[in-house]
């Protein structure tokens, strides 16, 4: 995104839809949204139905993920994971129970209401923390982390260098970056990346395909993996968005 685009785009007020979209998925999750959320969704996209009943059920009612990636990030028992806006808790919980009790799991995320909800839920799950943050400068310490997380969160930023740079900088060397997120074919025209509301939906920010995977090899990783997903969209202006410009969803691996 160009310093004039960002310009058009009004960040604090971006920063401020996106929290409203993401506080009513998480305590009214039940509501129709320019996306899908839910088990149903989880399922959808390839999640074990066995690994989900492993997790809260209230956290995964607020799952709003875009594809499936847990089997590209292996995580073994004792490792360190990283999730990059960790909503509700769903992939932090199942990393959770992929580290066991040796292991450890941080979740961050910037709307408060995500974060209550996730931590009131971690219950048996206590080496699972939540900590409140931006993904562009997450609250850990550098070369802490065996595998970074994230699931359709990080098409949301306004700066998606500073997003893979800082999980570079968390990860260990030779450490993974797995993640599904929302990208495109085509350039995004001004109209759509400055509608608040559809950037708020997971479309108006995402970045081209090859721009998204450049921005990941300038951060130092090696990209070993990208699939291609089935996920949807549901309102019809962010079809409408979606069959033009061809906004799709990926699953992605890379290393440090
Ligand atoms: C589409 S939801 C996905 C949540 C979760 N990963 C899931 O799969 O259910 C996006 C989440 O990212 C958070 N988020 C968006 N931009 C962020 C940023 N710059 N820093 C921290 N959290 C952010 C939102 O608050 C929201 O909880």
């Amino acid at each position: 995104m160009t310093a004039r685009e960002l310009r058009a785009l009004d960040t604090a007020d971006l920063e401020a839809r996106v929290k409203a979209m993401y506080e009513q998925v998480a305590l009214t999750p039940e509501h129709e949204f320019h996306f899908e959320t839910g088990r149903g969704l989880a399922e959808h996209l390839g999640y074990p139905p066995a690994d989900l009943d492993r997790i809260p059920a209230a956290a995964l009612d607020s799952f709003a993920g875009v594809g499936y990636f847990l089997d590209l990030a292996a995580i073994a028992p004792g490792e360190t994971v990283l999730d990059l806006g960790s909503g509700s808790g769903t992939d932090s919980f199942l990393a959770a129970v992929a580290t066991g009790p040796g292991g450890h799991v941080v979740g961050v995320d910037m709307t408060a209401a995500q974060l209550a909800k996730a931590t009131r839920l971690a219950g048996d799950l206590g080496w699972t923390e939540f900590r409140e943050g931006y993904i562009e400068r997450p609250p850990v310490e550098d070369g802490t982390v065996d595998c970074v997380i994230s699931n359709g969160v990080v098409n949301l930023s306004a700066d998606k260098p500073a997003v893979f740079r800082a999980a570079a900088a968390a990860l260990r060397p030779g450490g993974r970056l797995a993640l599904a997120d929302i990208v495109t074919d085509q350039q995004l025209p001004q109209g759509i990346t400055c509608d608040a509301s559809l950037w708020a939906a997971c479309i108006g920010g995402a970045a081209q395909r090859e721009d998204y995977l450049a921005a990941i090899v300038a951060a130092g990783f090696t990209v070993e993996t990208v699939r291609d997903n089935d996920y949807r969209f549901v309102s019809a202006s962010a079809l409408g968005a979606t069959t033009t410009y061809g906004v799709r969803s990926i699953s992605l691996l890379a290393r440090r």
